[in-house]
């Protein structure tokens, strides 16, 4: 993994605790993945979750000295055939605009864009926590579902991120903020000023960074630019809808 992802658009060379964590909370599953061997040495990979009637392309990659030989497609294709004769309904990823290559291989898989993903980095201007109150996982969980108009992403989704240990703020106009000085998970809030007094309570534990928000979220998007946030990455949801086999 670390090889395949030394050119990538992105600095991504995790320690391996770190990436065995976020194999594990994403339902990195062992049974739905490929790998490209050569001489006893793996070559390339797709790495893939499942949940429910869903698989998730968590990442795939091939050694620089591989590429342009067909070892991503036909991966991809192993990974694609083998969701469909377990009878799941779609296969889901996301990859970085700018990635051509990877946009080219998903696009020729027949992945279609879903949504386009907006990442943000916030040094908050004027953190406070006065307005929010600090509460638990299944609180805020739910206060989020009410008021979110749109899904996260699958390493957002409540599954991935409900064993993580992360602090979360309550608003008592209603909405909550999963995460706080560091990833910010979810976001949502009954309205514009809710959720500027939630970012401004996240910030007081650290500077934020908030990973694939619906772009079309313009109220969120546009705070968070009016607080200086850093777009650093915008990113495209692909879908493969497959055949039900059965
Ligand atoms: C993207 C990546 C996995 C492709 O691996 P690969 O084994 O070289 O891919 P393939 O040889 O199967 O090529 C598949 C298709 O991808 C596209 N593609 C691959 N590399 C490309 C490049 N450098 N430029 C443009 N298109 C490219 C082409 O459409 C190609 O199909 P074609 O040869 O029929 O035109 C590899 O470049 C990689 O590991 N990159 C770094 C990590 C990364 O970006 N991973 C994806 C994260 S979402």
């Amino acid at each position: 993994m670390l090889a395949a992802f030394s050119d990538y658009v992105v600095p991504l060379q995790p320690d391996a605790d770190s990436f065995k964590a976020a194999l594990s909370s994403r339902g990195f599953n062992p049974e739905a993945s490929f790998v490209a061997v050569d001489g006893g040495d793996i070559i390339g990979f797709w790495n893939v979750a499942t949940r429910n009637t869903k698989r998730y392309l968590i990442g795939s990659g091939t050694r620089i000295g591989h590429r342009g030989r067909g070892l991503a497609s036909h991966l991809g294709m192993a990974a694609i055939n083998a969701a469909e004769d377990a009878g799941a309904e779609s296969f889901w990823l996301e990859v970085i605009e700018g990635n051509t290559g990877a946009e080219r291989l998903y696009q020729k898989l027949g992945f279609d864009v879903t949504r386009k993903l907006d990442c943000y980095r916030l040094h908050h201007p004027s953190a406070d926590p006065s307005r929010c109150e600090l509460s638990d996982f299944g609180t805020v969980a739910q206060a989020i579902q009410r008021y979110s108009t749109w899904e996260p992403t699958w390493q957002n989704a409540t599954e991935t991120i409900s064993g993580l240990p992360l602090t979360s703020f309550l608003h008592d106009k209603g909405g909550a903020i999963i995460g706080a000085g560091g990833l910010v998970h979810q976001i949502a809030a009954s309205d514009p000023s809710a959720l500027a007094d939630l970012l401004a309570a996240a910030a007081t534990v650290g500077s934020l960074t908030l990973v694939n928000v619906e772009s079309a979220d313009s109220v969120l998007c546009s705070l968070l630019q009016e607080l200086g946030g850093d777009r650093f990455i915008v990113q495209s949801e692909m879908r493969l809808s497959l055949p039900n086999l059965s």
